[in-house]
């Protein structure tokens, strides 16, 4: 984007913090305290993300209700967030939950906000929790450092004009600018299937702008924006820079860090996703754990192995036969040996893809697998052992069963 076509935009704020320390207590007393209730029957549908006016400037927070929905958010999408609010409560001080929520501001290098919250209570003392502060590398402005820490508390409203101004402060040095006049490029930050709605997803667009009739993709998910819908619940027709929008429309339930994307035309989206999908799956076959005779002994021991499936090719039908017999011969009382296909010739595709399904080896006698094979078999993790001795097979399986294989 052209420094021209930017625009200021309002800054997206997460509210992180240990559980119970009152984030969703200190939205609930900004949000009460600042945004007109216009939605029938006082009905808030929760999305987990808000605008907030405050006199002519807006601020959108997101609440985390958990530190692992935080996690997986930061890990794929944390350039969604412009400020952490560090809620601290007072009685509690600083806690694990605390350390893990600076530790995610510092590495996405997002700017922290101190709330240290519950100031109401009788017996608390604000120092003491920016006494624990400091031991984490957050120096309170106060004490010579460059953190602001605001005393407050959601219950008494105690102050949060000042939090909210402190934040207008931070954002206000961050000069945060958006092109909203381009196709909308925005970050999935909850989703979930909806049983009247269908895939529901909450996107906050980060650039240009997402309107109703957009052909749009989010990882897997495709589709066309059928509704939008703001944090009031009320219908809109588009979203420009740093607002939260739910969509209606997509395909399926795209995953909380997924990338939205605008494209040209909606088949232009479903081919994205037909692609994606094929990858997912390649990578899905990639990790899924096979079987293997190294640690076949370990499988049985840990009960995740009551059957060993064998594949069996080799150069005559004879020699098949025989393998299969001297094989299944080999079943205790912990597994039993099945050769659940056995044929004449080289180790094909076919084979592999059998092998893979049923989560089989595949034992050649006196015959090899074909190139194709060879690599399917690398990429699905199936195992192929070859032979020239009938007896080294069976010794080998022998072996591996119990754990005494070379
Ligand atoms: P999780 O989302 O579960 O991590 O919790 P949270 O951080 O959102 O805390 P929540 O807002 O649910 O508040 C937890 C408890 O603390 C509730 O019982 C609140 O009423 C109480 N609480 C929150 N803020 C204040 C406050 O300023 N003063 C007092 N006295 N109680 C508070
Ligand atoms: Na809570
Ligand atoms: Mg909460």
């Amino acid at each position: 984007d052209k420094e021209e076509d930017l625009r200021p935009r309002p800054p997206v704020v997460t509210v992180m913090g240990h559980v119970d320390h009152g984030k969703t207590s200190l939205l609930d007393a900004i949000r009460h305290s600042r945004v007109v209730e216009t939605e029938a029957g006082g009905i808030t549908q929760h999305i987990g993300a808000y605008t907030v006016d405050i006199n002519d400037k807006k601020i959108v927070f997101l609440d985390t209700p958990g530190h692992e929905a935080f996690t997986a958010m930061r890990a794929r999408g944390a350039q969604v967030t412009d400020i952490a609010v560090l809620v601290v409560a007072a009685d509690d001080g600083v806690m694990p939950q605390t350390i893990e929520a600076i530790n995610h501001a510092k590495a996405a290098n997002v700017p922290i906000i101190v709330a240290i919250n519950k100031i109401d209570k009788s017996g608390v003392n604000p120092d003491r929790v920016k006494q624990e502060l400091t031991e984490y590398g957050l120096i309170p402005e106060d004490w010579g450092g460059d953190t602001i820490c605001v005393p407050v508390s959601a219950k008494t409203k105690q102050g949060i004009d000042t939090l909210l101004e402190m934040i207008l402060l931070v954002a206000e040095m961050q000069e945060l600018k958006a092109n909203p006049n381009r196709p909308a490029k925005g970050t999935i930050i909850e989703a979930k299937l909806d049983k009247g709605r269908g895939p529901v997803a909450t996107v906050i667009v980060q650039k240009g702008t997402l309107k109703v009739g957009d052909s749009i993709i989010a990882g897997t998910a495709y589709g066309k924006v059928r509704a939008l819908i703001d944090d009031k619940g009320k219908k809109v027709k588009s979203a420009g820079p740093s607002m939260p929008v739910e969509i209606l429309g997509l395909s399926e339930v795209p995953n909380a860090g997924d990338i939205l994307y605008v494209v040209s035309d909606e088949k232009t989206a479903r081919q994205i996703s037909e692609i994606r999908k094929e990858k997912e799956k390649q990578k899905y076959f990639a990790s899924s754990s096979k079987i293997t005779l190294q640690d076949l002994y370990s499988q049985i021991k840990e009960g995740k192995v009551k059957e060993l499936n064998i594949i069996v090719k080799a150069d005559v039908q004879g020699s098949v036969e025989a393998l299969k017999q001297a094989l299944e011969k080999l079943s205790n009382d912990e597994v039993r040996v099945r050769v659940i296909h056995g044929g004449v010739g080289a180790i094909t595709e076919t084979d592999v893809t059998l092998a893979s399904a049923s989560n089989a080896i595949i034992i050649g006698f006196n015959v090899r697998p074909n190139s194709m094979a060879m690599q399917l078999a690398e990429r699905e993790k199936v195992e192929i052992k070859t032979y020239r001795i009938i007896y080294e097979a069976i010794d080998d399986i022998q072996a591996a069963m119990k754990g005494m294989l070379e």
